[in-house]
């Protein structure tokens, strides 16, 4: 199985530097292809950079590591290639204003992860995965111990599941599915009750995350 990275920044490197660490062979592709060829060179063999249509083209997932406006270009764009492939979404519905501030991007009844869902064709298998801790989160909670740390991911497909769980534990975490693809802004930020801004800061082990999973249902 191969996974293409579409971003090399803050997530998408981090990524592509736990999965190639867990034995997993990775296509990376960048705005500035420079960018993807220097991070392959140095993860060694299992990765290798491509244009972000080749990147698309060559795998079985892809990941888009990249600003939500920008995922929506690049599925517009690449639509027919994302046909039959799993598609993985860490985007937060976040931007800044004039002042640098956090914005929220989108209503607060709608999650980036329906916006992209519905943007891909319909035998792509959709799951929001990868965006749920900040990105320096990501690079130091992999492989905790004695438990590992959960990453949590929504979807109604069972391939793009079976899928994110391989990826997420070759990545060093342990998978929970937080629900479908309605559930997908409990796991973004700002807001979600799942995403680590919502858990102060906190990474959960699988106990943890399952009565936080549960808890909104409790509350309800
Ligand atoms: N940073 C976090 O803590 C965090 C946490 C959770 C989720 N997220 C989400 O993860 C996503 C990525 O965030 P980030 O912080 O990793 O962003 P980032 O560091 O700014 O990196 C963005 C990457 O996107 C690439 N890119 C931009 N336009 C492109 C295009 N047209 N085609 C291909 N690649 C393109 C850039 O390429 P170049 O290298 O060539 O510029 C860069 O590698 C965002 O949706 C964000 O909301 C971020």
């Amino acid at each position: 199985m191969t996974t293409a990275i579409i971003g090399v920044g803050n997530i998408g490197s981090a990524l592509a530097r736990h999965l190639t660490s867990g034995g997993e062979a990775v296509v990376l592709a960048a705005k500035d292809e420079s960018h993807a060829e220097a991070l392959a060179m140095e993860l060694g063999p299992l990765a290798r950079a491509a244009s972000v249509e080749d990147a698309i083209a060559d795998s079985d997932a892809v990941v888009f590591a990249v600003w939500l406006d920008t995922t929506k270009e690049l599925v517009a764009k690449h639509a027919r290639l994302l046909e039959n492939k799993v598609v993985i979404d860490p985007s937060n519905p976040l931007g800044f204003d004039e002042k640098g501030q956090m914005t929220r991007t989108l209503p607060e009844d709608q999650s980036a992860g329906s916006v992209v869902a519905s943007l891909l064709p319909t035998d792509a298998h959709f799951v929001k995965a990868f965006g749920t801790l900040a990105a320096d989160s990501l690079v130091s909670g992999a492989n905790r111990t004695p438990r590992k740390a959960v990453l949590f991911y929504a979807t109604d497909d069972d391939a793009a599941a079976t899928t994110t769980e391989r990826l997420i534990r070759a990545a060093g975490f342990e998978p929970l599915k937080a629900g479908g693809v309605a559930a997908a802004g409990r796991i973004e930020m700002p807001g979600g009750d799942l995403h680590q801004f919502g858990l102060d800061g906190q990474l959960l082990d699988l106990d943890q995350a399952q009565a936080a999973v549960a808890s909104l249902a409790m509350s309800a």
